[in-house]
């Protein structure tokens, strides 16, 4: 017995120190914390219950049979995050840079499994050369056993990445697939091709940062949902977002108490959208203004900013929220924006999050380039997404919700539960001037008249009652009312079953 504990310490003090003092040392002079430093930031202290600790790899080629460190790479277990159970892997850099063996994928696979049973998200910290290049094929066998679990848990249980260092070639897509990804500025980079083959290739040259840091792929790609100054800031809030989430898409969402009244009223928004229609406001100062304690975790920041998406609360309840933003290309909407709110509006769906749509939109931005590059397809994704929402949507239109972009918005077309209009809302097909002018066409010189027109029009269809009037909003709301009137629909609305046809799936326009 005594034996067997020595030996078991052993191991125990191998698969901890991983590859050792010097390959930990020289992750942390890059700004970098070990595997286990990760876990025990993001987990609620003296939570995590570890697996295969012991686990090494198989192979002989290359005198690996000579290399073994127990773990082989990767920690994995589960914990809790604020008392909720959830699972974690996190690749350890310093035991052959954190590459993906066949024992290494089996490892991820076995908690992932386990998260999928009982109900609770997989979060995985990634920090990894990729395929382990000794063990070949049984390397690559091992990425596509967790590609197909990333595909089976897609929508059951919330799955989330965050690059913490290398990710390259065919391992970028166990993250592409997983719900949202957070990357680490300076020491995160995610590529299909690396610069040196781009060199080789097509004779490009540009540095990892460059073409897959985290300012890419926050900014350019849309690829990451969001990028922190470094590890520690990064779990913090990884912490503080898993707060908005259900453990999996049979549960509510964790109810947070909240001090803040249901029925706040906030006069300052009375006077938010300025007299001249054509002036931007801020859409967060009214999103910031209306949820609980002015606490709203933006995803995408930094990524077709021209429509805002991120969770919040309400009386407590975790909801989404999508919002166009008039500082913002005047808040049309275009093919990144589209894409960028149909996947959130989809995330909310899948994982009963109320979905809140804040309206102040001119129509769909124009131009060859949105043509070409296709708006037709992108648009619909965000039509879709709205129309097969089956979530309590409620829906504030504050000022303009013009054309096709009316339609998509969450309007009570789409099976909208509660729209309202603020008073100075235009709802129509087109702005007041632009109608006037394709209607009024040969009288365009007679600025007199057309002025008459566009007033006509605006006071006749650009306006809330038209709309009203044919139930296609439900009330005309003070814009201080805001909070009290949606706290009130949700309350409403909080047993709401609804259920689209049996399908095996739908065929979104991709
Ligand atoms: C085995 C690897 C490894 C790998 C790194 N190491 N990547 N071992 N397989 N894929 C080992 C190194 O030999 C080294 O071991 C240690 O990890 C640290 O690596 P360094 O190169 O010293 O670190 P650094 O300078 O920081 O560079 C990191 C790196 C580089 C950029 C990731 O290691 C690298 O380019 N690795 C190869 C990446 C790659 O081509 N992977 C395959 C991609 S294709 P020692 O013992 O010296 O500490 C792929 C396909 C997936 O992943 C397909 C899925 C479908």
């Amino acid at each position: 017995m005594k034996e067997i504990l020595k030996k078991l310490n052993q191991k125990r003090d191998l698969a901890i120190v991983g590859g050792g003092k010097k390959r930990q040392e020289s992750q942390h002079k890059k700004g970098k914390l070990t595997a286990r430093e990760r876990i025990e930031i993001l987990l609620d202290e003296g939570t995590f219950e570890e697996w295969d600790m012991f686990v090494e790899h198989r192979c002989s080629e290359f005198d690996m049979d000579k290399q073994k460190i127990p773990g082989d790479g990767v920690v994995t277990g589960y914990g809790t995050i604020n008392g909720r159970l959830t699972f974690v892997f996190s690749q350890d850099f310093t035991v052959f840079g954190g590459s993906l063996s066949e024992s290494h994928a089996e490892k991820i696979c076995k908690i992932m499994d386990k998260a999928l049973q009982v109900g609770a998200p997989v979060i995985g910290l990634n920090d990894s050369g990729g395929a382990r290049i000794q063990e070949g094929v049984a390397s690559l066998a091992g990425y596509a056993e967790v590609f197909q679990r990333n595909v089976l848990s897609s929508g059951v249980i919330p799955q989330i990445s965050v690059i913490m260092g290398p990710c390259a070639g065919g391992a970028v897509y166990s993250p592409a697939m997983t719900d949202f990804i957070f990357m680490v500025r300076d020491t995160s980079y995610m590529f299909v091709t690396g610069p040196d083959v781009l060199k080789t290739v097509t004779h490009e040259e540009v540095s990892h940062e460059e073409l897959g840091g985290a300012s890419t792929h926050t900014k350019k790609s849309g690829v990451s949902d969001l990028a922190f100054e470094n590890d520690v800031e990064a779990l913090f809030q990884l912490r503080r977002f898993m707060g908005f989430l259900p453990s999996s898409n049979k549960e509510l969402p964790p109810l947070r108490k909240s001090e803040d009244p249901a029925d706040r009223i906030e006069f300052s928004l009375d006077t938010l959208i300025p007299d001249n229609p054509n002036k931007p406001y801020d859409m967060k100062e009214l999103i910031t203004k209306v949820v609980d304690d002015r606490d709203f975790f933006e995803t995408q920041p930094d990524y077709a900013a021209n429509i805002i998406t991120g969770f919040a609360r309400m009386t407590g309840s975790p909801i989404g929220i999508v919002a166009n933003q008039p500082m913002v290309l005047a808040g049309c909407l275009d093919n990144n924006s589209a894409r960028k709110a149909a996947r959130f509006v989809r995330f909310c769906d899948c994982f009963n999050i109320p979905i809140i749509t804040f309206v102040d939109v001119p129509g769909f931005l124009p131009g060859t380039s949105q043509e070409y590059n296709g708006i037709i397809k992108h648009g619909a994704k965000l039509l879709f997404a709205f129309a097969e929402a089956t979530v309590p949507k409620i829906t504030v239109i504050t000022r303009k919700a013009y054309g096709g972009a009316y339609d998509v918005m969450s309007s009570k077309h789409l099976r909208g539960d509660v729209n309202y209009a603020w008073p100075q809302a235009e709802i129509a097909v087109m702005g007041p001037k632009g109608a006037v002018e394709i209607i009024f066409r040969g009288e365009i010189g007679n600025k007199d008249k057309i002025e008459q027109k566009t007033n006509e029009y605006r006071e006749k269809l650009a306006n809330p009652f038209v709309a009203g009037s044919r139930g296609f909003i439900d009330d005309v709301i003070m814009p201080n009312t805001t909070r009290k009137r949606i706290c009130r629909s949700l309350e409403m609305l909080k047993n709401k079953k609804l259920t689209n046809p049996w399908k095996k799936h739908d065929n979104i326009p991709l």
